[in-house]
């Protein structure tokens, strides 16, 4: 590592050319040039050229790496329009989470809910042998599958400790100690094995002299918040950027501005301060869309077109009402930003189990806020702000306010809102002036196991079907006939 200078990488004309490949592709008739583009050269792209930072770090990692075929992620600096990279990484943390909750039968999304799981346990089988890449782990322990020596490894200490072992894995038991315990382990140990890649990553560019303030995290493990949250407040970079779609829904992106910048030679584009780009990525959805859908539905629905969505919907939700907000263009990403989202009053602790039964949710899982963003250092602490694509979690200043999204932990998964979040960001500024609390509740606006709503039609299918109390659908307020 110390003879290791990458300022060589960034001179040499074979790297810079060696991740992507041009190809001609045939289509109707046609030859269109094009490239391959790697992977996680496409999630780098993705992060850094929407990151606003003239230069930075770059860690990209998914979770699968064998160590041979396929890499688990790569090392790179960007500097300018160009991405250099500089070394794979193999920490294979992602599908060692994934196997944790197939382990303890968490289902569908279950990297998401050993998130929601982990803070009701406490870490008491984290190991610090574990942390390291898929390598080092595997050389220190005979090369035994990291993956299956950590889970036997939990087991194990758990029996030792008197653990009660029948429940391990039992969907109505989940918050038992043997459960939650090895969530809460396994959760440790992802953000201790991603704290170290920053740091050999920090030591990487600091050898060969490059001292950026700037790290950019994608790949689907950057959707871990408190690992995020946890590299924000202890890592050794000051500025931290994560892109809304950082998992493999941004490759296409990615792809393209690596195209325009990297190899077409395009200059970076300079961002103010503070902007973050858009993730209202969707189609826009026409007036008369909406109104067919009402019409298929006239027989068991209400509505009237308003002009005042924002100041009704945050009377509702003051009155403590369930309401779905649908606006304009649909979020990219996993995470609901405010477009497509069902909206509660957060004041209410007993909303937590009440909207997870409208959503045919575990009881345990937790929910999020949109904050206002001028008023969020006031309400959470130890996270970036602003933060507006809900991939850190927070302290909660004041959990007795907010106890329906106050996690058992005091954590809280934050989405701050300005007023490029359009009507939404009125609704929450009107909810505040009534309620003197600038946040609202806010899930993603879908059934168990479904798609996020993007259609009329699906929102008005969802009204029917479930218990939610209104729909604001762009200007137009809707209720159930009773
Ligand atoms: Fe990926």
């Amino acid at each position: 590592m110390g003879m290791f200078d990458v300022r060589s990488f960034l001179k040499n004309e074979k790297i810079k050319n060696g991740f992507h490949y041009p190809v001609s592709i045939s289509l109707r008739g046609k030859s269109i040039a094009g490239y391959f583009i790697n992977h996680h050269i496409a999630h780098a792209a993705s992060c850094y050229y929407s990151s606003g930072f003239q230069d930075s770090a770059i860690i990209t990692h998914d979770g699968f790496g064998n160590g041979f075929g396929y890499h688990s992620g790569l090392v790179l600096y960007g500097r300018d329009n160009n991405l250099y990279p500089l070394s794979p990484n193999h920490l294979s943390i992602g599908s060692l989470y994934k196997s944790v909750a197939i382990m303890l039968n968490l289902g569908g999304f279950g990297e998401g809910k050993l998130m929601g799981l982990a803070p009701y346990g406490k870490p008491h089988f984290f190991h610090q042998g574990f942390v390291e890449n898929w390598f080092g782990v595997g050389r220190r322990f005979k090369n035994v599958n990291q993956l299956n020596l950590w889970k036997e490894y939990c087991r194990n200490t758990a029996k030792d400790m008197g653990y009660n072992m029948d429940f391990l894995g039992n969907k109505d038991k989940i918050t038992d100690p043997i459960n939650t315990d090895i969530a809460a382990s396994t959760q440790k140990l992802f953000e201790e094995c991603y704290l170290y890649a920053v740091n050999m990553t920090r030591s990487l560019l600091s050898r060969s002299g490059i001292n950026t303030n700037n790290l950019c995290l994608t790949g689907g493990t950057a959707l871990n918040c408190p690992s995020n949250s946890k590299i924000y407040n202890e890592g050794p970079f000051k500025n931290l950027f994560i892109e809304a779609s950082c998992s493999d829904d941004g490759l296409a992106i990615g792809s393209a501005l690596y195209l325009y910048h990297h190899i077409k030679g395009n200059k970076l584009s300079l961002k103010t301060n503070n902007t973050f780009i858009s993730p209202y990525f969707g189609r826009t959805i026409k007036e008369n869309e909406i109104v067919e859908a009402l019409r298929i539905f006239e027989s068991k629905i209400i509505y009237k077109k308003i002009n005042d969505s924002a100041m009704q919907a945050a009377h509702d939700v003051f009155g403590n009402k369930v309401i779905a907000w649908y606006e304009g263009k649909s979020e990219i990403g996993p995470r609901s930003l405010g477009h497509r989202s069902l909206i509660s009053n957060p004041t209410y602790k007993d909303n937590w189990k009440r909207v997870n039964k409208i959503k045919h949710r575990e009881w345990w899982r937790p929910f999020a806020p949109s904050v206002l963003e001028e008023e969020a250092d006031k309400w959470f602490e130890n996270m970036p702000f602003p933060s507006p694509y809900m991939l850190f979690t927070g302290k909660v200043i004041n959990p007795d306010k907010i106890p329906a999204i106050t996690h058992v932990d005091n954590s809280s998964r934050i989405q701050t809102v300005n007023k490029s979040s359009g009507q939404y960001y009125q609704m929450i500024k009107e909810f505040y002036k009534l309620s003197k609390v600038p946040l609202v509740m806010n899930t993603s606006f879908n059934g168990p196991g479904e798609p996020i709503i993007e259609t009329p039609k699906e929102a008005l299918n969802f009204l029917l079907n479930t218990e939610l109390d209104v729909l604001y659908i762009d200007g137009y307020k809707v209720q159930r006939r009773s």
